[in-house]
């Protein structure tokens, strides 16, 4: 973009420099995805990532379709916004050892990439329609399709845990001896608390709601 001069005039202008963006965004993530499944140790997480990759090989391929359909050469416009993102992950990265950190810090800075895929998708998509270049929409809403699952896959993998605090604990819990709770007589549980005539009143409207 000149520093002088404005080049986006329309919202034709602001389309195409958004595709240009994206189209620069995907190859970089394209090079970037190899090193996060290296990192990976979390077999759900580089299996997610292998698969990403070649989704996300297809959706360069759609934004060539893109392109094509508009009669405009595939071009990538340097987009700060993902270069930066990208940078910030290499460079967690490069400051984690430990295994299970890894995977979690890998997880939160894929679902950086992948939000900020998002936007911009669903902007082009606004955009598109807007303009009338509604042959252009499909393929790109089958790539937001895709950036979406992956960010559904990976806020799953962060909740289950990958987290190591939250696995330690869970496997804790599946170690303790079940027996212990059954052979102790019933006796010696607490009594549960009879229910108050205050508390009975409000389960009951809550029912007939
Ligand atoms: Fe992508
Ligand atoms: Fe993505």
């Amino acid at each position: 973009m000149g520093f002088f001069t404005k080049d986006i005039k329309d919202l034709n202008d602001l389309f195409m420099h958004g595709l240009q963006d994206l189209y620069y965004a995907e190859n970089q993530i394209l090079k970037a995805l190899p090193g996060m499944i290296e990192k990976a140790t979390n077999p759900q997480l580089r299996a997610g990532f292998e698969k990403h990759l070649s989704e996300t090989e297809g959706q360069v391929h759609r934004l060539r379709q893109v392109f094509e359909l508009l009669d405009a050469d595939p071009k990538g416009e340097k987009c700060p916004a993902i270069d930066g993102i990208l940078k910030e992950g290499k460079e967690l990265m490069s400051e984690i050892d430990d295994e299970d950190v890894m995977n979690v810090g890998l997880v939160a800075a894929a679902q950086a990439v992948e939000h900020y895929e998002i936007t911009r998708y669903g902007a082009l998509i606004a955009w598109a329609t807007e303009l009338g270049r509604t042959d252009v929409v499909p393929h790109l809403k089958a790539s937001l399709a895709e950036e979406k699952a992956t960010d559904v896959k990976l806020t799953a993998l962060a909740e289950r845990r990958i987290n190591p605090q939250a696995e330690k604990a869970e496997k804790s819990e599946r170690a303790k001896p079940k027996s212990t709770a059954r052979r102790k007589p019933k006796a010696a549980r607490p009594a549960a608390k009879p229910a108050s005539k205050k508390r009975t009143a409000p389960k009951k409207a809550r029912r007939r709601a």
